[in-house]
């Protein structure tokens, strides 16, 4: 079960990559740009890879904090229904980019020094 979790964990910290990653591209895309898919494949990866370790946790032996788990989900559910409000509009606010990437760093954040 240990090759598990830490598959999962790479492919989350992969995800985190590509968010970021996205991030750039969209700020790099400029004020006219439509918002990029990868901002919905990202936060897809990090809910299916972060659910997974969550659940998996008794099988691999983690005691993970709950609240701390609570609060990273409920920061990428407003990412992911940002990404999905506004992938098919012709124009996106300009608060939009910053706003999604500043909620990943969050997350990034409470992963690291939440303990
Ligand atoms: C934008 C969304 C997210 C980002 C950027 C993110 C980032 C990270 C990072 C950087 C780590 C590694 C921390 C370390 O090893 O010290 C981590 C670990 C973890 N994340 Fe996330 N995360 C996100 C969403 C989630 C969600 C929604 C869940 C589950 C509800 C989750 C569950 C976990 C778990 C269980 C670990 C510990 C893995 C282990 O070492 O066993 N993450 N996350």
């Amino acid at each position: 079960m240990d090759f598990v979790r830490h598959l999962l964990v790479f492919l989350h910290l992969l995800g985190m990559a590509m968010l970021i990653g996205v991030l750039m591209l969209q700020l790099k895309a400029g004020k006219e740009a439509r918002l990029n898919k990868g901002w919905l494949h990202g936060s897809a990866l990090q809910l299916v890879t972060g659910i997974a370790l969550m659940l998996l946790a008794p099988l691999t032996h983690q005691d993970y904090d709950h609240v701390k788990l609570g609060v990273k989900l409920l920061v990428l559910v407003v990412i992911g229904v940002l990404a999905v409000v506004n992938v098919s509009k012709e124009r996106i606010p300009a608060w939009l980019a910053p706003t999604m990437g500043g909620l990943v760093v969050l997350n990034v954040g409470l992963a690291v020094f939440w303990h």
